[in-house]
C-alpha cells in the first residue's frame, strides 16, 4: 500500500519558482477543470491538490523530482478528452498539465517527419503539415481538441485506423520524463530501428502510468489527393454491420474509414449539432471512405464498396462528394459521444472490441442484453477495426447508486460475450481508473504481473499517474 504526502504551502512555493507563478492553480474553482475527462465527473472526477503548467523539458523534470522527493502522485493531463479516466487525479496531488508545450517544433519535409511538443492539438498537426503536402495519418474523433501527447499516451485509434493503423505505427521518437525524473529519449527520425528492445512502444498507450511524453517525433505520409466518401443507410443495425467483414473479405478491399452507426446515435449526433440531415427510415448507417492518388480508382473502389452494400440490403448510398457534405457527416459522426454526454450525463461509453468478423455476433449479443436488461445500447463505432462504442444509458427512473450498481453488472456480462468472441475492454480509450478493476482477468495473472513489475521497476515510489491500470 502506498502512503502519499500532501501539497503544502512550501511545496506550492518550489512549484511557483520552477514554472512561474501564474502557472501553478490552487484556487478550487480553477482547478475543477483539471478534476475530470470526458468520463461521467460524479463517478470518475476528482480534485488534484495543485495543477502545474510547465513549459518546457526541464521544467516537467523539476517537478517530477520533487514530487518523487516528497512521495506525492503525479498526473499528466493533455486536453482532458480521455473517455477512462486516464487524466483524473484519482488521489489528489500535482496534475502537470501540458497546455503550455503546444509548439510545432519542425516540419522535416525531406524525412517525411514533424516534431511536436505533446500540448498541440492534434488538428493542427494535419494543418500544418497539409501545407507541405503532407498527412499525419491519426484521426481520433476529438481531433479538434485533444493533445498528440495524449494521442501517444493512450495509442489513440480513431476514424481511420482500419486502413492506416493506430498512433503507435506513426511514433518514431519521444522524448519522455521518468518517474524518476530522468529525460530520456528513444528512437528518432529512422523509419526502421531495432537497436535494443524498443523500449520506445512501451511508454506509447502506457496511459501516463510510467512517464511524461514532452517531445514526439512522427511519421507523415503524402497528403492522399482525392478521397470518396459514401453514407449508406441500412434498415437495421443487423444488416448494416454484417456488410463490414464483407467488404473486406468479398470485396478484397480495405477502405480509409468504415464506420457504424445506429439510428439513436446518429440521431442524437443530428439533435445535438441542429442538423437536419435526412435519413428516412434507416434503422443504421455505415460511413465508408476511400483514399489514394487516384481520382479514378479511389471512385472505382469506392463505387465497388456502396454495390457490395446494396448487394447486402442496403436501401440508399449517397456519395459526399464535395468537402461541405463529408464535413458534414464525419462532423455528425465525431459528435456522437460528445452528443450523448450532453443528453444523458451518467452515461457510459464502452470500447469494446472483437475480431472483424465477429463484430455481427456482438451486435446481435448487445441488442439482446440490452432488451432483458431494459437499459438502451445505442452503438457506433470504427466497425472496420472490429471496434464498437457502446453506449448505457441510465434509465431515468434510476438513482446514480442503483445505476452504477446496473450499469457494472450489464458490463459484466456484456464483458463475458467479449471474452467469448475473443474481444477485448479497450480497442482505443484504455484502462485508466474506469476498467482497472477487469484488467486482470482480461489479460490474465502471467501478463498482469508482468506488467506491474515493469511498473514498479520503472517508478519505484508509485508516484506516477497512480490509481490508473492497476487495482
Ligand atoms: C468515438 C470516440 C468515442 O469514436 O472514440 O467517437
Ligand atoms: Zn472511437
Amino acid at each position: 500500500m502506498n502512503t502519499y504526502g500532501r501539497v503544502t504551502a512550501e511545496i506550492v512555493e518550489e512549484l511557483r519558482a520552477i514554472v512561474g507563478p501564474r502557472y501553478v492553480v490552487v484556487d478550487p474553482q480553477k482547478l475543477e477543470a483539471y478534476a475530470h475527462d470526458e468520463t461521467p465527473k460524479s463517478r470518475y472526477g476528482h480534485m488534484p491538490e495543485v495543477a502545474a503548467l510547465p513549459s518546457t523539458t526541464e521544467e516537467v523534470s523539476a517537478i517530477v523530482k520533487l514530487a518523487s522527493r516528497e512521495r506525492l502522485p503525479v498526473t499528466p493531463r493533455g486536453a482532458g478528452s480521455g473517455l477512462s479516466g486516464g487524466a483524473i487525479p484519482v488521489l489528489g496531488g500535482i496534475v502537470v498539465s501540458l497546455e503550455r508545450m503546444n509548439r510545432i517544433l519542425e516540419v522535416d519535409r525531406e524525412n517525411l517527419v514533424v516534431v511536436l511538443e505533446p500540448g498541440v492539438i492534434t488538428n493542427q498537426v494535419n494543418e500544418e503539415v497539409a501545407r507541405h503536402g503532407l498527412f499525419f495519418a491519426g484521426y481520433p474523433m476529438s481531433v479538434e481538441t485533444c493533445f498528440i501527447g495524449g494521442n501517444v499516451a493512450e495509442n489513440a485509434g480513431g476514424g481511420r485506423a482500419v486502413k492506416y493503423g493506430v498512433t503507435a505505427r506513426y511514433v518514431l521518437g519521444l522524448e519522455v520524463v521518468t518517474p524518476t525524473g530522468e529525460v530520456l529519449s528513444f528512437g528518432g527520425k529512422r523509419v526502421k530501428d531495432v537497436t535494443g528492445y524498443d523500449v520506445k512502444q512501451l511508454f506509447i498507450g502506457s496511459e501516463g502510468t510510467l512517464g511524461i511524453v514532452t517531445k514526439v517525433i512522427l511519421r507523415l505520409l503524402p497528403l492522399p489527393a482525392h478521397t470518396c466518401t459514401l453514407l449508406v443507410l441500412f434498415p437495421d443495425p443487423a444488416t448494416a454491420i454484417a456488410v463490414v467483414p464483407a467488404i473486406m473479405s468479398e470485396g478484397r478491399m480495405v477502405p480509409t474509414s468504415l464506420e457504424f452507426m445506429d439510428r439513436l446515435s446518429f440521431d442524437t449526433a443530428c439533435r445535438y449539432l441542429n442538423d437536419p440531415l435526412d435519413y428516412g427510415q434507416a434503422g443504421a448507417m455505415l460511413l465508408i471512405e476511400a483514399d489514394g492518388a487516384e481520382r479514378e480508382q479511389v471512385d472505382r473502389e469506392a463505387e465497388r464498396m456502396g454495390e457490395i452494400c446494396l448487394a447486402h440490403g442496403a436501401t440508399e448510398v449517397y456519395v459526399a462528394d464535395n468537402y461541405t457534405t463529408r464535413e458534414r457527416v464525419w462532423s455528425i459522426r465525431r459528435n456522437i459521444a460528445e452528443a450523448f454526454i450532453v443528453d444523458a450525463p451518467l452515461r457510459g461509453i464502452e470500447d469494446f472490441v472483437v475480431p472483424i468478423a465477429a463484430i455481427p455476433s456482438l451486435v446481435e449479443e448487445v441488442a439482446r442484453i440490452s432488451a432483458a436488461r431494459g437499459i438502451l445500447m445505442p452503438s457506433y463505432g470504427h466497425a472496420g477495426d472490429g471496434n464498437l462504442h457502446v453506449t448505457l444509458v441510465k434509465p431515468a427512473a434510476l438513482s446514480p447508486q442503483e445505476w452504477y450498481e446496473q450499469e457494472d453488472a450489464a458490463l459484466d456480462e456484456l464483458y463475458a460475450v467479449l471474452r467469448r468472441l475473443g474481444g477485448t475492454i479497450s480497442g482505443e480509450h484504455g484502462i485508466g481508473s474506469k476498467r482497472r478493476k477487469w484488467l486482470r482477468s482480461f489479460v490474465g495473472d502471467g501478463e498482469y504481473e508482468l506488467m506491474r513489475r515493469i511498473k514498479g521497476l520503472l517508478d519505484p515510489a508509485g508516484i506516477m499517474n497512480p490509481g490508473k491500470m492497476f487495482d
